[in-house]
Formats: structure tokens, sequence, C-alpha cells
């Protein structure tokens, strides 16, 4: 018997892929962004746009409206998955949501740099557990791997980057120990809470920690540590807008949530006509310093 004839796919479609919703590829506009890229705007004082992603669709929307940095953030575990907190989120659910955010920006010829959220539990046991972690993280297509805490995590950090994988630090409100803070709560108020956290924020430098997302913490002590830090690109969220660039929750931007939106949220969706338009107002607005306005969306 002779096999079935296989019907061609009609001209200019690829059949792999029927749901043909992303731009074709076209000479990327920009330079692929890179840790000495990075390290050139933070210099030169120019604000690093950073958004979370945690599909192929939006991870391209984004790049195209010119985000610098994807975070596939485990803030998925909220806005994804209906979890209570980030607490619940596995490895191998933040190993699928990257490979997706990678796949996205490949079919773009995206230029921006990809960073992954190291999950509860993942980098915690020990270094190598750490090791084992990021290097899935980064084979599912991440630049750079965030974990949270100071301390006991300086270690871990230049572990990984002696290894040769990037890695953003991230200190004051660190979602995955919100049971021992105790809630969503500003850190670093005080004198001593606020020079606990320049220490360890120095030490995560120190380990080569290249970024630092700082998340609730006051506008002063933000921009005071964003000065300090020449070697690490501050990235706020709830943090004012004396930090080297921004963070936001895809999700909160767009003005879709399950619950009451964070103070430091702005929905750019407000004043748009479109998804692509307000991730551009968001970028504009990063870019020329009127987001976050800090008597509004910091403390
Ligand atoms: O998981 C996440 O989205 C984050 C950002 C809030 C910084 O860590």
């Amino acid at each position: 018997m002779s096999p079935t004839p296989r019907t061609p796919p009609p001209s200019g479609a690829d059949a792999t892929t029927p749901y043909g919703t992303l731009a074709a590829s076209t000479p990327p506009l920009r330079k692929p962004v890179s840790l000495p890229r990075l390290a050139e705007m933070h210099a030169r004082g120019e604000k690093i746009a950073m958004l979370t992603a945690y599909d192929a669709t939006f991870a391209a929307a984004a790049d195209a409206a010119g985000v610098e940095c994807l975070l596939v953030g485990d803030s998925l575990g909220m806005v994804c998955q209906g979890l209570p907190s980030t607490v619940g989120v596995s490895l191998d659910t933040m190993r699928y949501h990257t490979e997706s955010v990678a796949r996205g920006l490949r079919r773009v010829q995206g230029t921006a740099w990809l960073v992954a959220d190291l999950p509860f539990g993942s980098y915690h046991a020990s270094r190598e557990q750490a090791l084992h972690s990021a290097a899935a993280l980064m084979q599912a297509g991440a630049h750079m791997v965030k974990l949270e805490g100071g301390g006991w995590t300086t270690d871990t950090v230049r572990f990984l980057v002696e290894r040769g994988i990037p890695v953003c630090a991230h200190l004051g409100l660190t979602p995955q120990t919100v049971y021992a803070l105790g809630g969503y709560r500003v850190q670093g108020k005080g004198d001593e809470a606020a020079a606990r956290l320049k220490q360890e924020a120095h030490a995560l430098q120190d380990a080569g920690a290249a970024m630092l997302v700082l998340e609730m913490v006051p506008a002063v002590l933000a921009a005071e540590l964003t000065a300090e830090l020449t070697h690490c690109a501050t990235i706020g969220i709830g943090a004012g807008r004396g930090t080297a660039g921004q963070v936001l929750v895809l999700h909160d931007l767009l003005g879709v949530g399950l619950g009451k939106m964070p103070k430091f949220v702005r929905n750019f969706m407000a004043d748009a006509p479109g998804i692509t338009q307000a991730m551009q107002a968001y970028v504009r607005a990063v870019k020329d310093g009127s987001f976050p306005d800090d008597q509004r969306h910091a403390w």
C-alpha cells in the first residue's frame, strides 16, 4: 500500500504554527540586550525598563514595545496559577514558562535580556542545589537567574557567578518569605533595618550580583543605595523613582488582577488604546522618570 500523500501547507503558512499571531521575523531594531549593555545604560544613567512575562506572545509584544528586560517571575504562581503566594511555584513550572518566553522571543528575533526566578526551595538547601536549579533555567533560555534574600544568599550568588551564571538579587519585600515577614509590608524602615539592608546589598554586589530588585523599600533608601552600588543596577518595584530601573508585573500594568492593586502599581491600559501602546507608555514613563511618582507610588 502506498503511503497517504501529505497535504502541502498553504503557501506562506508555517505548518507547525497554525496560530500565526506573532509577526514574522524581521531584522531586529536594537542590538541584543547583554550584561555589558545593561552596565553601560546603568553607568550613563539611562533607566532600565523591566516587565514580567510568562508566555510567548506577551514576551514578543513586550520586546517589540521596547522593554529591555523580561522577568519570568514566580509571581506567575499568583497571576497564572491562582496560588495564594509564590511559595507553591515549582522549578518545573518556572522551566516551562521560561521555555515559552524564550521561544516567543526567538520567533520574533527578540533582543530582550531574559531573567528567570529561582523558585522557593530550589536554592535554599545548598550552593550545589542552586547551581542545578539555575542550570535548568539557563538551559530553558534564561540569561540570568534571580533569587531572593540577603545574608546567607551571598555565598550562593558568588558560587553561581563564578560558574558563569549572571545573578539578579532581590531585597526588601521578598515574596517567598512573606509568611516569615508577616505580610506584604514595606521593608527597611528605620535606621537599623535600613543599615542591614544596605549591608546586605553591598555584600551581594561584592559577590557579583549584576542587578538587584528592591521591592517595597522607602524611596530615600533605594535612591541612596542606587548611588552607592556602582556595579549593580537596582531595579525598583515600590521603591521610588531613584532606582536604576523599574519592574512591574505584566497583569498590574494591564490593570487586570484578582485582588486589590498595590499602591506602587500604575494601570497603563487606562490611557492606552491597546496592550502594545500600554507597554510602550510604560517604557517611556520609566525612561523619562515620570513613573513611578514618589508621592503616589512609593513610601
Ligand atoms: O516574581 C516577580 O514577578 C517578581 C517581581 C515582582 C520583581 O519578583
